[in-house]
């Protein structure tokens, strides 16, 4: 049995997916169901026997006693957070409340837990804390990318709290000798991606033939990585990783938004267009810029190569194209979550980004 948090999300839902496919240990997956939480994601196991579903908060410790004391897992798999930049600036209180304080309350309950446990169980014990490339901040465009020894930079909300929690989750190695292992990912796209990220937005947007908002000069840089990818590292890891290291996760490459968004339309045009109406190229507007944006990220994944033998599947482009046939064929997925919330999140993040010509 595995614990994972945030299971209903998009990475833990691909997660727990993958895992519940290659009939591993079974899960118990808690997850406040957050606007970003979705049981749909997770619809092809409403009569599997092996997930068990728990709505409940991080921040819950006796619930988080009892779960554990109940399915005595032999792994956490940390996903539970809020997770995008936008809204952090909007509302940074959730994301430190969520994301420091509810991982320092899973780590103490991860740590009564495990003291608990028989000497072996200690030892195959592992708490596995998915944080993000973005602790690193934004590096210069000739610089190279960075590795897991390099410093943190944290430059947004969310990257703040995320580098908070890295730094709860060490010390709880070093401190109590929990076995903790840390991931740095960079951006994931794929199937159940909610749409405020980049890719789903653009997709959305698109295809209710609505402008795509580039922030700025649509040239920031970003690492992409497919979520199955990063699903079967975080396993890997959690099989062969050494208490107590860092891991990046990222696939080589590097787009700024431009160059996705202009592949998206592409792909768009392919798969939809007609020669009545112009290419989806066209929607492309640059507007307002984020506050504090990144310029670019780039992250050094050779460690995750070398120790634990990990590499992506399939290309970049072959990822996007899947990646926009999945959107095109679950459009009552899509239905779903555009809901009221999403509306009024649309309206708050864009009605004031007035275009750059
Ligand atoms: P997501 O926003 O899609 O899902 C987050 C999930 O956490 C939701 O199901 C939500 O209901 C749940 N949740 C939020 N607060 C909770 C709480 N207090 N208690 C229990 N559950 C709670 O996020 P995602 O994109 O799947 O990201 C998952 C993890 O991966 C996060 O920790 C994020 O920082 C990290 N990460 C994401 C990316 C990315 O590109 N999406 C990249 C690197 C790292
Ligand atoms: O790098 C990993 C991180 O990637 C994760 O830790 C975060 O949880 C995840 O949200 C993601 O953060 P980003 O801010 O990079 O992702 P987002 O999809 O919001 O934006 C990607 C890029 O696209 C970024 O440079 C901002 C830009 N963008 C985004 C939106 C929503 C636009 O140009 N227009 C938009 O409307």
């Amino acid at each position: 049995m595995i614990l994972v948090t945030g299971g209903a999300g998009f990475i833990g839902a691909n997660f727990v997916l993958q895992w519940i496919e290659d009939a591993q240990t079974p899960v118990v997956n808690l997850d406040k169901l957050t606007y970003a939480g979705n049981l749909n994601n997770l619809a092809s196991l409403e009569h599997e026997t092996r997930h068990h579903f728990i709505q409940g908060d991080i921040l819950n410790k006796s619930l988080l006693e009892e779960v554990l004391a109940k399915y005595k897992p032999q792994a956490i798999v940390h996903f539970a957070a809020e997770t995008h930049v936008d809204r952090s600036i909007y509302h940074p209180h959730d994301f430190f409340q969520t994301n420091v304080m509810g991982t320092q309350v899973l780590l103490d309950s991860a740590l009564a837990y495990w003291k608990h446990l028989g000497r072996s169980e200690q030892n195959s014990f592992r708490f596995l804390h998915v944080s993000t490339d973005e602790v690193y901040g934004s590096i210069g465009p000739n610089e190279a990318p960075t590795k897991e020894s390099s410093p943190y930079a944290p430059n947004s909300p969310y990257a703040a709290s995320k580098a908070a929690s890295d730094y709860a989750v060490r010390s709880y190695f070093h401190t109590y000798g929990l076995p903790v292992l840390t991931t740095h990912s960079s951006n994931n796209f794929g199937p159940y991606q909610f749409p405020e990220k980049l890719l789903p937005l653009m997709i959305v947007k698109a295809l209710q033939r609505k402008p795509l908002p580039l922030y700025g000069d649509g040239l920031n840089i970003r690492s992409w990585i497919y979520v199955s990818d990063h699903c079967e590292a975080l396993r890997l890891i959690l099989a062969k990783g050494k208490p107590g290291e860092t891991y990046n996760i990222a696939d080589q490459e590097e787009h700024t938004n431009k160059e996705i968004v202009l592949d998206l339309c592409s792909i768009l045009d392919e798969f939809k267009g007609s020669s009545s109406e112009a290419p989806f190229a066209s929607l492309i507007k640059y507007v307002k810029d984020r506050p504090g944006h990144d310029r670019r990220y780039s992250i050094d994944a050779s460690k995750l190569h070398k120790e634990i033998g990990w590499k992506p599947r399939k290309s970049f482009k072959e990822n996007l194209r899947y990646t926009v046939q999945w959107y095109l064929e679950n459009l009552q997925w899509v239905e779903n979550v555009i809901s009221g919330e999403y509306r009024d999140w649309i309206t708050t993040n864009y009605y004031d980004r007035e275009t750059i010509p």
